[in-house]
């Protein structure tokens, strides 16, 4: 066994992927809306991997509009269905806190516990204002504000953990058939909570879990989310922030976490990816572009090439960038509004546009497949990795080494395809170079989670 730190995986289980374009491709089968079949192979794909878990996130908005997130399966649901399928994957169950109610939530995380012997995590999401307008599905229901849902989570998150530890003794089954009792006397407590946001007496009316912390996982951009990351959870699903800033942020995190009283080294931060994955890293690009041009997109804006010092009145889009922009004339700022840098690491709009280039569209990318990849990525909340099995490890290694992250949540583009490649060509190349698992070393998640690295 290597004795270098190792990754963890998980694998996102959206029935038509992730990418907002990629079901138009010809070879995409967006069955996957209707059909559960598609995403019960990605939890087998998972396992096969040796992957951590899969997931999907919350979604109770409505996005009809959508096209490829008309249907969001119900994660409990999937879960149930999977779990059985499989035998040392886990499921992170998203739940948003600002509008469940702990005591459903808490029944729902305690029978998938059961019922997988102790493969499941609860992410806790925050989100009011979210795509497709839940609150117009949760009329009724008491909402918390922007400023209260941090208060709502943390007393969510404690009642969901009281009912699952506090409720039962371990010794509760007595069994006792002559004597007519079932449970041990006294072996369970009313919680007896009264809080803002919550009343709820207790106990849970479903066994405790197998595990013995369920691990918790947030998400969040705010300082908030952080101080409720640092005290509550495991796991933080984290925006990507390139490497040197990156680092810093991991830094941070984990001495914040060590201020808490608790090991840093047992908090992973664990940040999305896109993967764009092929035989050959010219492949990769090339389906990568073919799905940038996907989108349906208008004519480049005059405000996007004059950034770049192009005159399109004279110079056709379907120019090599490289060919009719003079790179190291770019000025500085100039790319900002059409480029986010929140992903990357660069010092300047050179840097910015060169190594978008290199990594992103390809060298000999048009100035079309630029503005293309420009529109799609300033949405994206996590970075799209592109290339073959040695390059996508080749980034996963260099951030893992540089303490950018512990992990990655890996979004498939589209099925079918793209997660079975990541399993038969990078996990290999992962394992090889001694940085992911050759076999599931713990029956728990929280094992999984926890185990030492090395
Ligand atoms: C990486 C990431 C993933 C998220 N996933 C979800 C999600 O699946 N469902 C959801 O309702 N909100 C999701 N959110 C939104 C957060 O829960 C939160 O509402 C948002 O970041 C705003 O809160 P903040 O200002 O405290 O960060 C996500 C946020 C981030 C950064």
């Amino acid at each position: 066994m290597s004795n270098r730190r190792k990754l963890r995986l998980g694998l996102a289980a959206y029935g038509t992927g992730w990418d907002l374009d990629a079901w138009r491709l010809p070879e995409a089968s967006n069955t996957g809306l209707r059909d559960p079949s598609v995403i019960l192979d990605i939890a087998r794909t998972a396992e096969r991997g040796k992957l951590d878990y899969v997931f999907a996130g919350s979604a109770l908005g409505s996005e009809p509009d959508r096209l490829n997130r008309i249907y969001r399966w119900d994660n409990f649901v999937y879960a149930g269905y999977a779990a059985a399928l499989t035998k040392n994957l886990g499921f992170l169950m998203s739940v948003n806190s600002s509008f469940e109610h702990p005591y459903g939530i808490a029944r729902q995380l305690a029978t998938l516990d059961n019922f997988t012997a102790g493969r499941t995590a609860l992410n806790v999401v925050f989100g009011i204002d979210r795509d497709g307008d839940p609150i117009g599905n949760y009329g009724k229901n008491p909402m918390p504000t922007e400023t209260t849902k941090y208060d709502r989570a943390r007393e969510f998150t404690a009642v969901v953990n009281r009912l699952l530890y506090e409720s039962w003794d371990d010794d509760l089954l007595l069994d006792d058939k002559a004597g007519g009792a079932l449970i041990r006397p006294g072996s369970w407590h009313q919680i007896d909570h009264h809080g803002e946001h919550f009343d709820v007496r207790g106990p849970l009316n479903v066994p405790p879990p197998v595990q013995p912390h369920i691990p918790i996982v947030q998400v969040g951009l705010s300082e908030e989310s952080l101080r409720f990351g640092a005290d509550y959870a495991q796991v933080r699903f984290s925006p990507y922030f390139g490497i040197s800033r990156g680092k810093e942020e991991y830094r941070k995190l984990k001495e914040r976490v060590a201020a808490n009283g608790r090991d840093p080294e047992k908090f992973k931060i664990i940040p999305g990816i896109t993967f764009y994955l092929a035989g050959t890293t010219r492949e990769a690009v090339a389906k990568f572009n073919e799905i940038n041009a996907l989108q349906l997109t208008e004519e480049i804006p005059s405000a996007f090439s004059a950034a770049l010092g192009v005159d399109l009145s004279r110079v056709r889009d379907t120019e090599r960038v490289l060919d009719v922009v003079d790179v190291e004339s770019l000025d500085d700022g100039a790319l900002k509004p059409f480029i986010s840098d929140r992903a990357r690491d660069v010092k300047n709009d050179r840097e910015l546009l060169r190594q978008v280039l290199t990594a992103q569209v390809g060298e000999d990318a048009t100035l079309r497949e630029l503005y293309q990849y420009v529109q799609r990525s300033r949405h994206e909340q996590q970075p799209a990795v592109v290339g073959d099995a040695a390059k996508i490890a080749d980034w996963l290694e260099e951030n893992l080494e540089e303490h950018v992250l512990d992990g990655v949540q890996l979004f498939p583009p589209y099925h079918r395809g793209p997660a079975d490649l990541f399993v038969d060509l990078v996990v290999p190349e992962l394992q090889r170079r001694g940085i992911f698992r050759t076999e599931y070393e713990a029956p728990t998640l929280q094992g999984l989670l926890d185990t030492d690295d090395y």
